[in-house]
């Protein structure tokens, strides 16, 4: 069955480029970024898997970290690093998931038959340190992902918990907020002293309360 918003995401123990996983106990405290890649050795994932390295820092200053898949064994995976580091600038510093028996594809529903019956789609789910399922992308094998949108939507989902705000069309970190329909112009006085511009009576625009 499908994973949904809000589910817990599954626990599972599997082997990885860094040693067999339980994946609750390695994900801690901190915000999860699991994603699935078709196949090792093929172009479009190289370019995943190296831009994932480079942004290490980037998910480290949000209290995440990255967790890829595939079917591919780990002797492969290990193999296919040293192409990362060399193509890529970037080797491969967070574990690989080697699911040849498809443990975690199956329980997160990566493999769909019809568009291929045996690799993983390209699946990105972002985890909150409550073991939460906040966000479920799938891309196609043949389309790179932008792992900036995947940034942009932590620090969207970090505020919106934080804060009654929610984000607009395009939003990126320091970009005006708008303010939840379920607060009132009463309760939005306290919270928002700065005061908002107020487009429409549901449409009210504040800067950024974090960064005001
Ligand atoms: C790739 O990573 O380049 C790729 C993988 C599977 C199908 C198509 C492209």
């Amino acid at each position: 069955m499908a994973l949904h918003l809000g589910d817990t995401a599954p626990d599972f123990t599997q082997d990885s480029t860094e040693g067999p996983i339980k994946f609750h106990e390695w994900a801690g405290d901190s915000w999860v970024i699991l994603f699935s890649h078709p196949k090792d050795f093929t172009p479009v994932c190289t370019t995943e898997l190296g831009e994932v390295s480079r942004l290490k820092p980037e998910f480290e200053k949000r209290n995440a970290k990255a967790i890829g898949l595939s079917v591919d064994p780990v002797e492969d995976h290990r193999n296919w690093a040293g192409d990362i580091e060399e193509t890529q600038g970037h080797g491969l510093n967070f574990p690989l998931l080697a699911d040849a028996d498809r443990t975690v594809s199956d329980l997160y529903d990566m493999i769909h038959p019809n568009a291929n019956d045996t690799l993983t789609v390209r699946s990105v789910f972002i985890i909150d340190p409550n073991k939460k399922i906040r966000l479920t992308i799938t891309y196609p094998a043949s389309t790179g992902r932008n792992f900036a949108e995947i940034l942009r939507v932590i620090d969207s989902l970090q505020l919106t918990d934080d804060q009654k705000v929610a984000t607009p069309v395009n939003w990126t970190d320091g970009d005006d907020c708008i303010i939840v329909p379920s607060v009132s112009n009463e309760q939005a006085k306290e919270l928002f002293p700065q005061g908002w511009d107020e487009k429409k009576p549901y449409l009210r625009m504040v800067k950024q309360p974090n960064k005001a």
